[in-house]
């Protein structure tokens, strides 16, 4: 019977050497170690042994029992492994290979302007507000000093939506809701990027829809001369040191008195060519000190509180920083055109 078990034994290791498969290697451990495999049966022919050789021969069919199991683990980790190594090998991934081109997106140039523009006034302690497109006749008009019949509003011809709503036609009506917020009581300081609307026809300088940004600041002591510092430091912000400013006498109803700055021409240093049209000088905003009537009607005590505003187009600002040379490009959504201002 011993000689049986070192028969089966060597026989075992010899097939579990061969073995190349997991399955094979299962296949053999049913053969020797299973219920019905060799140990097993060799096994149960014990009963016939004399009884001082049974422990011997049950020590011996265990300690085989051990070997072969050992052998078999052995053969299906190293199979394992193998495999292992085949299935890393065949995924191998070059990670020197160029990656396929991913296309990403980025701010449009007029939101990048507006946030150049934003985070200088942030800068300078302002705050930055919102208010609504569809605007009720009183703030777009009214209370800046425009009331029914008034001929300056046939400057902004209007989409009206009732009789007293319409779109807003400026970003000027936001300076009325903010003092009418602080009840006339508190100093000001805010700017109100956003879409304005006008019954304007499409052409390369005019749109139905475009953006502006209004200016306010309102405070005790607030002077004209504190209107220049702030739009010449905001015009060398945004165009270059080397850009002048100049304020003409202008007329806005909700400002006196009332400017419009110019900046010096780029391209000609103020010399006069075809983009200033010979001037040397081009048109960038409107402005003035408020309109004490506009202070009153928001509460303001105009012994006491002074202030200025103003209002200029990103639109137009883009066209002439980067020379873009028709306003409805920023509208119809050309990625050729956008993506160029894409590093802006
Ligand atoms: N609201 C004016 C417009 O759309 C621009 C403007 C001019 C705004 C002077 C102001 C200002 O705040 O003071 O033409």
């Amino acid at each position: 019977m011993k000689d049986e078990l070192k028969q089966i034994e060597e026989e075992a290791i010899a097939q579990i050497d061969q073995v190349e498969t997991l399955k094979e290697a299962q296949d053999l451990q049913v053969a020797y170690l299973g219920r019905k495999g060799s140990i097993t049966s060799v096994l149960r022919g014990m009963g016939k042994l004399p009884a001082e050789e049974r422990p011997v021969v049950g020590e011996l069919a265990n300690k085989v029992r051990e070997i072969i199991s050992e052998a078999l683990e052995n053969k299906k980790t190293a199979i394992e492994a193998e495999q292992l190594e085949a299935q890393l090998a065949k995924e191998h991934i070059d990670v020197t290979l160029p990656g396929r081109h991913v296309a990403i997106g980025g701010p449009h140039l007029l939101t990048s302007i507006i946030e150049e523009i934003e985070d200088l006034f942030i800068g300078l302690g302002y705050e930055v507000k919102e208010g609504p497109e569809v605007e009720e006749d009183y703030y777009n008009f009214e209370a800046l000093n425009l009331p029914k019949g008034h001929p300056a509003r046939d400057m902004q011809d209007s989409f009206y939506i009732t009789n007293e709503l319409l779109l807003r036609t400026h970003t000027s009506p936001v300076q009325a809701r903010t003092m009418r917020e602080v009840e006339g009581r508190e100093p000001i300081r805010m700017i109100c990027p956003g879409k304005v609307y006008r019954r304007d026809s499409d052409d390369a300088t005019h749109s139905h829809q475009f953006t502006q940004i209004e200016g306010l600041y309102i405070d005790e002591k607030v002077r004209m001369s504190d209107l220049k510092g702030t739009l010449k430091l905001f015009a060398k912000h945004m165009f270059g040191a080397d850009r002048e400013i100049r304020l003409r006498p202008s007329f806005f109803p909700f400002t006196e008195p009332s400017v419009e700055m110019d900046i010096s021409c780029k391209v000609c240093a103020g010399k006069g060519c075809s983009v200033c049209k010979k001037t040397g000088w081009i048109e960038i905003l409107g402005a003035g000190m408020v309109h004490p009537k506009v202070l009153e009607m928001a509460g303001y005590d105009t012994e006491k509180y002074t202030g200025f505003a103003f209002g200029m187009g990103p639109d137009r600002i883009a066209m002439l920083k980067y020379g873009v040379d028709d306003i409805r490009q920023f509208y119809v959504n050309d990625v050729r055109f956008l993506s160029q201002y894409h590093h802006a």
